[in-house]
Protein backbone atom coordinates (compact mmCIF):
# COMPACT_ATOMS: atom_id res chain seq x y z
CA UNK A 1 0.00 0.00 0.00
CA UNK A 2 1.21 3.25 -0.52
CA UNK A 3 2.15 5.14 1.94
CA UNK A 4 0.74 9.34 3.08
CA UNK A 5 4.07 9.87 2.73
CA UNK A 6 3.91 9.16 -0.96
CA UNK A 7 0.14 10.25 -1.80
CA UNK A 8 1.65 13.88 -0.18
CA UNK A 9 4.49 13.16 -2.82
CA UNK A 10 1.89 13.24 -5.67
CA UNK A 11 0.36 16.08 -4.12
CA UNK A 12 3.37 18.17 -3.94
CA UNK A 13 4.68 17.29 -7.57
CA UNK A 14 0.99 18.40 -8.85
CA UNK A 15 1.35 22.03 -6.67
CA UNK A 16 4.46 22.61 -8.31
CA UNK A 17 3.28 21.81 -11.92
CA UNK A 18 0.68 24.51 -11.37
CA UNK A 19 3.41 27.20 -11.09
CA UNK A 20 5.74 26.13 -13.79
CA UNK A 21 2.53 25.80 -16.23
CA UNK A 22 1.08 29.36 -15.13
CA UNK A 23 4.72 31.13 -15.42
CA UNK A 24 4.81 30.24 -18.73
CA UNK A 25 1.74 31.96 -19.67
CA UNK A 26 3.05 34.54 -20.00
CA UNK A 27 0.93 36.57 -22.25
CA UNK A 28 -1.81 36.17 -19.47
CA UNK A 29 -2.97 39.65 -17.32
CA UNK A 30 -1.06 38.92 -14.37
CA UNK A 31 -4.27 39.40 -12.11
CA UNK A 32 -5.81 36.49 -14.04
CA UNK A 33 -3.02 34.80 -13.63
CA UNK A 34 -2.94 35.46 -9.81
CA UNK A 35 -6.20 34.60 -9.36
CA UNK A 36 -6.05 31.11 -11.40
CA UNK A 37 -2.92 30.22 -9.14
CA UNK A 38 -4.62 31.23 -5.73
CA UNK A 39 -7.31 28.81 -6.33
CA UNK A 40 -5.45 25.82 -7.94
CA UNK A 41 -2.72 25.87 -5.44
CA UNK A 42 -5.40 26.57 -2.28
CA UNK A 43 -5.19 23.05 -1.09
CA UNK A 44 -7.82 20.32 -1.55
CA UNK A 45 -7.54 16.74 -1.34
CA UNK A 46 -6.36 16.26 -4.84
CA UNK A 47 -8.53 13.08 -5.21
CA UNK A 48 -8.85 13.68 -9.00
CA UNK A 49 -4.94 13.51 -10.11
CA UNK A 50 -4.57 10.51 -7.91
CA UNK A 51 -7.30 8.62 -8.68
CA UNK A 52 -5.97 9.53 -13.02
CA UNK A 53 -2.30 8.80 -12.16
CA UNK A 54 -2.98 5.63 -9.69
CA UNK A 55 -5.22 4.00 -12.20
CA UNK A 56 -2.86 5.06 -15.15
CA UNK A 57 0.38 3.35 -12.59
CA UNK A 58 -1.75 0.20 -11.83
CA UNK A 59 -2.13 -0.89 -15.70
CA UNK A 60 1.53 0.01 -15.88
CA UNK A 61 1.65 3.91 -17.81
CA UNK A 62 4.25 6.01 -17.96
CA UNK A 63 3.35 8.65 -15.23
CA UNK A 64 5.43 11.73 -17.03
CA UNK A 65 3.34 11.18 -20.27
CA UNK A 66 -0.42 11.01 -18.25
CA UNK A 67 0.63 13.92 -15.86
CA UNK A 68 -0.68 16.78 -18.10
CA UNK A 69 -4.53 14.93 -17.45
CA UNK A 70 -3.88 15.10 -13.71
CA UNK A 71 -3.41 18.44 -13.97
CA UNK A 72 -6.28 18.91 -16.31
CA UNK A 73 -8.73 17.39 -14.25
CA UNK A 74 -7.85 19.22 -10.80
CA UNK A 75 -8.09 22.14 -13.31
CA UNK A 76 -11.27 21.84 -14.89
CA UNK A 77 -12.73 20.84 -10.96
CA UNK A 78 -11.15 24.16 -9.15
CA UNK A 79 -13.30 26.50 -12.02
CA UNK A 80 -16.23 24.06 -11.61
CA UNK A 81 -15.61 25.09 -7.55
CA UNK A 82 -14.71 28.50 -8.36
CA UNK A 83 -18.20 29.18 -10.29
CA UNK A 84 -20.09 26.71 -7.72
CA UNK A 85 -19.47 29.53 -5.00
CA UNK A 86 -20.60 32.39 -6.56
CA UNK A 87 -23.22 34.19 -5.10
CA UNK A 88 -25.36 33.44 -8.07
CA UNK A 89 -24.83 30.02 -7.10
CA UNK A 90 -23.99 28.23 -3.58
CA UNK A 91 -23.21 31.65 -2.56
CA UNK A 92 -20.03 30.42 -0.40
CA UNK A 93 -17.37 32.39 0.94
CA UNK A 94 -15.42 30.11 2.02
CA UNK A 95 -13.44 27.24 0.25
CA UNK A 96 -10.04 25.13 1.06
CA UNK A 97 -9.74 26.90 3.65
CA UNK A 98 -9.63 30.69 2.39
CA UNK A 99 -11.72 33.34 1.35
CA UNK A 100 -13.47 31.80 -1.88
CA UNK A 101 -12.53 33.78 -5.58
CA UNK A 102 -15.18 36.12 -5.69
CA UNK A 103 -14.35 37.34 -2.68
CA UNK A 104 -10.91 37.78 -3.10
CA UNK A 105 -10.78 38.95 -6.71
CA UNK A 106 -14.64 40.22 -7.17
CA UNK A 107 -17.26 37.99 -9.35
CA UNK A 108 -16.22 39.24 -12.62
CA UNK A 109 -12.39 37.95 -12.36
CA UNK A 110 -13.63 34.73 -10.68
CA UNK A 111 -15.76 33.50 -13.96
CA UNK A 112 -12.86 34.88 -15.72
CA UNK A 113 -10.87 32.66 -13.97
CA UNK A 114 -13.00 29.92 -14.47
CA UNK A 115 -13.18 30.11 -17.64
CA UNK A 116 -9.72 29.93 -18.62
CA UNK A 117 -8.60 27.14 -15.91
CA UNK A 118 -10.96 25.40 -17.94
CA UNK A 119 -9.67 26.44 -21.33
CA UNK A 120 -5.79 25.53 -20.03
CA UNK A 121 -7.29 22.14 -19.16
CA UNK A 122 -7.82 21.58 -22.85
CA UNK A 123 -4.91 23.09 -23.50
CA UNK A 124 -2.69 21.25 -21.77
CA UNK A 125 -4.48 17.74 -22.78
CA UNK A 126 -3.98 18.79 -26.21
CA UNK A 127 -0.02 19.40 -26.18
CA UNK A 128 0.18 16.32 -24.44
CA UNK A 129 -1.81 14.46 -27.75
CA UNK A 130 0.25 16.69 -29.78
CA UNK A 131 3.29 15.65 -28.25
CA UNK A 132 2.19 12.14 -28.46
CA UNK A 133 1.95 12.12 -32.24
CA UNK A 134 -1.87 12.19 -31.86
CA UNK A 135 -1.90 8.81 -30.21
CA UNK A 136 -5.60 7.49 -29.76
CA UNK A 137 -5.51 6.22 -26.50
CA UNK A 138 -4.40 9.86 -25.72
CA UNK A 139 -7.36 11.24 -27.59
CA UNK A 140 -9.80 9.17 -26.13
CA UNK A 141 -8.70 10.32 -22.30
CA UNK A 142 -9.12 13.78 -23.96
CA UNK A 143 -12.75 13.12 -25.03
CA UNK A 144 -13.89 11.08 -21.77
CA UNK A 145 -12.45 14.07 -19.43
CA UNK A 146 -14.08 16.79 -21.88
CA UNK A 147 -17.20 15.02 -21.95
CA UNK A 148 -17.61 14.44 -18.07
CA UNK A 149 -17.27 18.18 -17.45
CA UNK A 150 -19.94 19.18 -20.11
CA UNK A 151 -23.26 19.66 -20.98
CA UNK A 152 -23.89 15.63 -20.51
CA UNK A 153 -21.98 15.71 -17.42
CA UNK A 154 -20.69 18.15 -14.41
CA UNK A 155 -22.83 21.10 -15.97
CA UNK A 156 -26.03 19.12 -16.37
CA UNK A 157 -25.47 18.09 -12.78
CA UNK A 158 -25.10 21.57 -11.78
CA UNK A 159 -28.44 22.63 -13.67
CA UNK A 160 -30.21 19.66 -12.28
CA UNK A 161 -29.01 21.06 -8.89
CA UNK A 162 -30.39 24.46 -9.29
CA UNK A 163 -33.67 23.33 -11.30
CA UNK A 164 -34.93 21.05 -8.11
CA UNK A 165 -33.64 23.38 -5.53
CA UNK A 166 -36.74 24.11 -3.20
CA UNK A 167 -38.18 20.95 -4.31
CA UNK A 168 -39.25 17.59 -2.38
CA UNK A 169 -37.15 15.01 -5.13
CA UNK A 170 -37.17 11.57 -4.54
CA UNK A 171 -33.83 9.49 -4.58
CA UNK A 172 -33.91 8.95 -8.31
CA UNK A 173 -34.02 12.49 -8.79
CA UNK A 174 -31.00 13.09 -6.21
CA UNK A 175 -28.61 10.10 -7.39
CA UNK A 176 -29.58 12.04 -11.01
CA UNK A 177 -28.03 15.44 -9.71
CA UNK A 178 -25.17 13.88 -7.94
CA UNK A 179 -23.72 10.89 -10.36
CA UNK A 180 -23.70 13.85 -13.08
CA UNK A 181 -22.47 17.07 -10.81
CA UNK A 182 -19.57 15.02 -9.00
CA UNK A 183 -19.57 11.50 -10.30
CA UNK A 184 -18.64 12.14 -13.84
CA UNK A 185 -15.73 14.07 -13.19
CA UNK A 186 -14.48 11.27 -10.83
CA UNK A 187 -15.64 8.64 -13.07
CA UNK A 188 -13.32 10.56 -15.90
CA UNK A 189 -10.86 10.25 -13.39
CA UNK A 190 -10.53 6.78 -13.09
CA UNK A 191 -11.71 6.00 -16.74
CA UNK A 192 -8.78 8.16 -18.39
CA UNK A 193 -5.85 6.57 -16.02
CA UNK A 194 -7.09 3.21 -17.24
CA UNK A 195 -7.29 4.56 -20.83
CA UNK A 196 -3.32 6.01 -20.99
CA UNK A 197 -2.80 2.68 -19.67
CA UNK A 198 -4.52 0.75 -22.03
CA UNK A 199 -6.97 -1.47 -19.58
CA UNK A 200 -9.04 -4.23 -20.96
CA UNK A 201 -12.64 -3.05 -22.27
CA UNK A 202 -14.25 -5.46 -19.70
CA UNK A 203 -11.94 -3.59 -17.06
CA UNK A 204 -12.96 0.43 -18.48
CA UNK A 205 -16.63 -1.41 -18.20
CA UNK A 206 -16.26 -2.21 -14.52
CA UNK A 207 -14.39 0.80 -13.57
CA UNK A 208 -17.25 3.06 -15.24
CA UNK A 209 -19.50 0.91 -13.07
CA UNK A 210 -17.20 1.56 -9.93
CA UNK A 211 -16.85 5.32 -10.73
CA UNK A 212 -20.51 5.78 -10.81
CA UNK A 213 -20.31 4.51 -7.22
CA UNK A 214 -17.57 6.00 -6.33
CA UNK A 215 -19.17 9.79 -6.71
CA UNK A 216 -22.85 8.80 -5.40
CA UNK A 217 -20.18 7.84 -2.08
CA UNK A 218 -17.92 11.10 -2.27
CA UNK A 219 -21.25 12.87 -2.36
CA UNK A 220 -23.29 11.40 0.20
CA UNK A 221 -19.93 12.12 2.04
CA UNK A 222 -19.88 15.37 1.10
CA UNK A 223 -23.56 16.19 2.30
CA UNK A 224 -23.43 14.50 5.78
CA UNK A 225 -19.95 17.10 6.54
CA UNK A 226 -22.39 19.83 5.62
CA UNK A 227 -24.49 18.54 8.58
CA UNK A 228 -21.97 17.25 11.27
CA UNK A 229 -19.03 18.48 9.80
CA UNK A 230 -16.27 20.43 11.25
CA UNK A 231 -15.71 23.66 9.21
CA UNK A 232 -12.38 24.42 10.41
CA UNK A 233 -11.33 20.75 9.43
CA UNK A 234 -13.08 21.07 6.04
CA UNK A 235 -12.08 24.24 5.18
CA UNK A 236 -15.70 25.46 3.64
CA UNK A 237 -18.58 26.26 5.34
CA UNK A 238 -21.28 23.97 6.94
CA UNK A 239 -25.13 24.09 6.83
CA UNK A 240 -24.87 25.64 3.10
CA UNK A 241 -27.65 23.32 1.74
CA UNK A 242 -29.82 23.59 4.74
CA UNK A 243 -29.37 27.76 3.61
CA UNK A 244 -29.87 27.16 0.25
CA UNK A 245 -32.74 24.64 0.70
CA UNK A 246 -31.13 21.74 -1.45
CA UNK A 247 -32.27 18.28 -1.27
CA UNK A 248 -29.36 16.09 -0.14
CA UNK A 249 -29.57 12.25 1.16
CA UNK A 250 -28.78 12.89 4.65
CA UNK A 251 -32.61 15.49 4.56
CA UNK A 252 -33.93 12.69 2.14
CA UNK A 253 -33.36 9.54 4.46
CA UNK A 254 -31.69 11.00 7.60
CA UNK A 255 -27.91 10.66 8.99
CA UNK A 256 -27.97 7.38 9.63
CA UNK A 257 -29.43 6.00 7.02
CA UNK A 258 -27.10 7.70 4.53
CA UNK A 259 -24.13 6.71 6.73
CA UNK A 260 -25.42 2.76 6.37
CA UNK A 261 -25.48 3.36 2.31
CA UNK A 262 -21.56 5.03 2.46
CA UNK A 263 -20.63 1.57 3.90
CA UNK A 264 -23.00 -0.03 1.37
CA UNK A 265 -21.67 1.31 -1.37
CA UNK A 266 -17.47 0.88 -0.01
CA UNK A 267 -18.31 -2.98 -0.18
CA UNK A 268 -19.98 -2.58 -3.70
CA UNK A 269 -17.06 -0.93 -4.69
CA UNK A 270 -14.54 -3.44 -3.19
CA UNK A 271 -16.34 -6.08 -4.80
CA UNK A 272 -16.14 -4.85 -8.09
CA UNK A 273 -12.51 -3.97 -7.38
CA UNK A 274 -11.48 -7.59 -6.86
CA UNK A 275 -12.55 -8.35 -10.52
CA UNK A 276 -9.98 -6.39 -11.84
CA UNK A 277 -7.09 -7.61 -13.29
CA UNK A 278 -4.46 -5.10 -11.66
CA UNK A 279 -3.29 -4.78 -7.81
CA UNK A 280 -5.84 -2.60 -5.92
CA UNK A 281 -4.17 -2.72 -2.95
CA UNK A 282 -4.22 1.14 -2.99
CA UNK A 283 -7.40 2.28 -4.54
CA UNK A 284 -8.79 0.39 -1.82
CA UNK A 285 -6.77 2.44 0.97
CA UNK A 286 -8.25 5.29 -0.88
CA UNK A 287 -12.27 4.24 -1.11
CA UNK A 288 -11.72 3.89 2.72
CA UNK A 289 -10.39 7.33 3.19
CA UNK A 290 -13.30 8.97 1.37
CA UNK A 291 -15.63 6.74 3.03
CA UNK A 292 -14.65 8.13 6.66
CA UNK A 293 -13.10 11.24 5.53
CA UNK A 294 -13.77 14.41 7.66
CA UNK A 295 -12.35 16.94 5.65
C1 LIG B 1 -15.98 19.27 -3.39
O1 LIG B 1 -14.97 18.46 -3.93
C2 LIG B 1 -17.06 19.45 -4.39
C3 LIG B 1 -17.80 18.23 -4.74
C4 LIG B 1 -17.70 17.68 -5.90
C5 LIG B 1 -18.71 17.65 -3.77
P1 LIG B 1 -13.72 18.02 -3.05
O2 LIG B 1 -14.19 17.59 -1.69
O3 LIG B 1 -12.89 17.06 -3.83
O4 LIG B 1 -12.94 19.41 -2.88
P2 LIG B 1 -11.37 19.68 -2.69
O5 LIG B 1 -10.76 19.59 -4.05
O6 LIG B 1 -10.81 18.67 -1.74
O7 LIG B 1 -11.32 21.10 -2.17
C1 LIG C 1 -20.44 20.94 -6.08
O1 LIG C 1 -21.28 20.32 -5.19
C2 LIG C 1 -20.24 20.14 -7.31
C3 LIG C 1 -19.43 20.86 -8.30
C4 LIG C 1 -18.66 21.86 -8.03
C5 LIG C 1 -19.49 20.42 -9.66
P1 LIG C 1 -21.50 21.06 -3.78
O2 LIG C 1 -22.08 22.42 -3.97
O3 LIG C 1 -22.20 20.13 -2.87
O4 LIG C 1 -19.98 21.20 -3.31
P2 LIG C 1 -19.48 22.00 -2.02
O5 LIG C 1 -20.22 21.42 -0.85
O6 LIG C 1 -19.80 23.44 -2.26
O7 LIG C 1 -18.02 21.71 -1.95
MG1 LIG D 1 -23.33 23.34 -5.40
MG1 LIG E 1 -21.39 24.31 -3.14
MG1 LIG F 1 -21.75 20.11 -0.71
Amino acid sequence: MKTSEQVNQIIMTIEQSFKEIMSVQTDADRLLSDAMLYSLNAGGKRIRPILCLEVAHAYGADLETIKPFAFALEMIHTYSLIHDDLPCMDDDDLRRGKPTSHVVYGEDLAILAGDALLNLSAEVMLEAVMHQNGDVKFLRAMHEILKASGASGMILGQVADIKYHDQVINIEKLNFINANKTGKLLTASIVSGALLGGASVADLEKLRKIGYQVGLLFQLVDDVLDVIGNPQKLGKRTQIDEKNNKMTYPKLMGIETTQACIRQYRDEIFETLDTLSIDVKFLKALVDFLATRDF
